[in-house]
């Protein structure tokens, strides 16, 4: 409340305005902690959220506790709370059938339920319908607070100004002595796996210590006592605790608070957005579901890696096409009979042929259009399958489209003896010319 005695607009838009979502409360609320200006209660949110007008936008309007008689400070906070905190944190009927089911909610799925209603504008579950999804016993952090302020106010004023100072535990001694620094989401996960485990998480203290950083009691994220309290109590009393400087800035808000519950979707991570709602900057669960995951984001990466570096050494390699040799033997004149023989046909690509006065070797393709002919011992000939080709026992063409005889391959005898044959020299009886097949090279003697 300001010193005329209003409410703190903030960047709230002016009366009459629609009703906000969550979103711009959300933003709203940050401005305000940023700006050190009152917080919004519980009931500015839900009137916000419902297009109402503020207290102090109302024709005469009263700030809900105003009725209490004026009195100092400590005893305002220690009037009885009123009922509206915990009106507004009633088990709506929807989740209490979902309840009612016997189906607990992981936490992913209150947060994606969160965020669907905020993209339908809907309103946001309350701490309470969160713990009732978890299947948790929903305990409101700030009530003992209220409770306590109820019982001693006088003795909740010295608690909420005196910080309590941690000490750092012997674990995490050793961890800073191992000279390692921790990042902030490390430790988010740490304390994670310590609330799964029911293991005590790390206080402020330690969390210094470990982010390499001095340690300044109650400068980190733990409640304000004080302005629980009175948020929670009164108001009115809310007010001036929020603005106080007492209250450093950057001070996270409880997000299990009646006061400060957080508004809008409870995102997870590191985002400003997330911190300023009070959700802890903390990532997926460390679950065997989401380590399998990794594994497999990881194995998808290097997999794409590994074809990406083969295919980039492979364009350092020659184009090479290994073709059979063009020079070979076939062994002695004297291992031939007359006639055809078709015994390198599929691997030279030849036929040896003899006759009772020369040996030649007819180079096995067709002279029309490159076809391999076939054998026909039967017929005595050559013949192509494409065209219909006919080439006589000695490569002389007789019938079909081929222009000339099969061309002959040079053969001549090896130091060893044997016939060496080189079908990189071949020699043709083109149509009209003269033959090579008498040259020297084209035949041996037998
Ligand atoms: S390729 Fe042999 S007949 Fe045409």
């Amino acid at each position: 409340m300001t010193e005329d005695g209003k409410g703190v607009r903030g960047r709230l838009p002016a009366w009459p305005r629609q009703a906000l979502n969550s979103s711009v409360i959300a933003a709203e609320q940050a401005y305000r902690k940023r700006s050190s200006l009152p917080l919004l209660t519980d009931a500015d949110i839900e009137a916000l959220k419902a297009g109402q007008p503020m207290w102090w936008e109302q024709e005469g309007g009263t700030p809900p506790a105003a009725a209490a008689p004026a009195a100092p400070a400590a005893v305002v906070a220690a009037a009885p709370p009123p009922a509206a905190p915990a009106a507004a944190l009633v088990v709506s009927e929807e989740v209490q059938k979902i309840v009612a089911q016997g189906k607990k909610w992981s936490k992913s799925s209150i947060a994606a339920e969160q965020a669907k209603r905020k993209r339908n504008n809907a309103p946001a579950l309350n701490d309470a319908e969160v713990a009732a999804l978890l299947g948790e016993p929903y305990v409101p952090s700030a009530a003992p607070a209220a409770s306590a302020a109820v019982a001693a106010p006088v003795a909740a004023a010295p608690v909420a100004s005196a910080p309590v100072v941690y000490t750092v535990g012997e674990e995490v001694k050793k961890m800073v002595a191992l000279g390692k620094k921790w990042s902030k989401s490390s430790i988010a996960a740490e304390q994670a796996k310590r609330k799964r485990n029911n293991l005590p998480p790390f206080n402020e203290a330690e969390v210094a210590a470990l982010l390499g950083e001095p340690y300044v009691p109650g400068a980190a994220a733990t409640p304000a006592p004080a302005a629980a309290v009175a948020v929670t109590a009164a108001p009115v009393a809310a007010r001036p605790a929020a603005a106080s400087p007492a209250v450093p800035q950057g001070t996270s808000v409880a997000r299990s608070g009646v006061s400060t519950s957080y508004v809008g979707t409870p995102a997870v991570g590191t985002s400003k957005a997330a911190r300023a709602g009070g959700v802890a900057s903390v990532g997926p669960e460390d679950n065997e579901i989401n380590q399998g995951r990794r594994r497999f984001a990881w194995a998808a990466v290097a997999a794409f890696l590994t074809a990406w570096f083969l295919a980039f050494f492979r364009f350092f390699l020659p184009r090479t096409l290994f073709e059979p040799a063009t020079s070979f033997k076939i062994g002695y004149p004297e291992d031939y009979g007359l006639g055809v023989d078709t015994k390198w046909q599929q691997r030279f690509r030849i036929w040896v042929d003899k006759t009772p006065d020369r040996i030649f070797v007819i180079y096995a393709r067709c002279t029309h259009l490159g076809c391999t002919p076939d054998w026909k011992p039967s017929e005595n000939k050559f013949k192509c399958p494409c065209h219909g080709s006919g080439y006589d026992s000695e490569g002389i063409n007789f019938e079909g489209p081929a222009p000339r005889p099969m061309d002959r391959a040079h053969v001549e005898v090896a130091p060893d003896g044997q016939i060496l044959v080189d079908v990189s020299k071949l020699y043709q009886w083109p149509k009209g010319q003269p033959t090579q097949f008498n040259d020297d090279g084209a035949y041996l003697r037998t």
